[in-house]
């Protein structure tokens, strides 16, 4: 059930021109700096893209700006483990690791407490409209959400077209704080 509706999605995702890639990327961006819970974060976790995901590059760069402590997951592929490491440099401090994602060089980041995690913000295969979200089945993110602060936010972004009014989850799938989209800002039913 899951393998399927990853697949078609993931398929349906790869169809994104470059050109609206990048525009829907750069509003996602804007809609995400402009929530107060960013603005008062000061130790933030995302991702680096691949795959047509929602670009993070100018994200990232943006928040290195604004003076954001700012960390990307080193994924060990073995233990099933994220571990959120400093980037200051998505220049040169970057290199492709497990699954043929870009991580931080060990040599040139600093590994981030977990439990100082203010925000984090982690890339879906597929969100429902209650902000369940579906990843790509390693189960990496269900894990790590779980080691968070209960104050910390958990946010998705994604564009439109991963967004289902009902997707196949299980009990151990992780519920956000926000998923945000090109057009809109999504948060869990009370
Ligand atoms: N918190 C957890 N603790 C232990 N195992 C987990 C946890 N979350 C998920 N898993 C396991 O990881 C595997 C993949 O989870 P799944 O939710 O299908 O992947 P994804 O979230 O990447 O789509 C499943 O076998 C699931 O039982
Ligand atoms: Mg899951």
């Amino acid at each position: 059930m899951k393998k399927e509706f990853r697949k078609k999605v993931i398929a349906d995702r790869k169809k994104l021109n470059s050109e609206s890639l990048l525009e829907n990327s750069s509003i996602i961006t804007e809609n995400l700096l402009s929530l107060d819970c960013i603005k008062e974060a000061k130790n933030i976790m995302l991702y680096l893209d691949f795959n047509n995901e929602v670009k993070t590059d100018e994200l990232i760069n943006e928040l290195i700006t604004l003076r954001k402590i700012v960390s990307s997951p080193i994924t060990l592929k073995e233990e099933r483990v994220l571990i959120p490491s400093q980037i200051t440099d998505l220049q040169n401090g970057i290199k492709i690791g497990a699954y043929g994602i870009r991580e931080p060089k060990q040599d040139d980041s600093l590994e981030v407490d977990v439990k100082d995690l203010d925000v984090v913000i982690v890339p879906a295969v597929a969100y429902d409209k209650n902000c369940y979200r579906l990843g790509y089945g390693g189960g990496f993110y269900d894990r790590f959400l779980n080691r968070l602060r209960d104050d910390a936010i958990t946010i998705g972004i994604a564009f439109d077209l991963q967004i289902f009014d009902y997707i196949p989850k299980e009990d151990h799938d992780a519920q956000l704080d926000y998923i945000i989209t090109e057009t809109q800002i999504l948060t869990p039913n009370k």
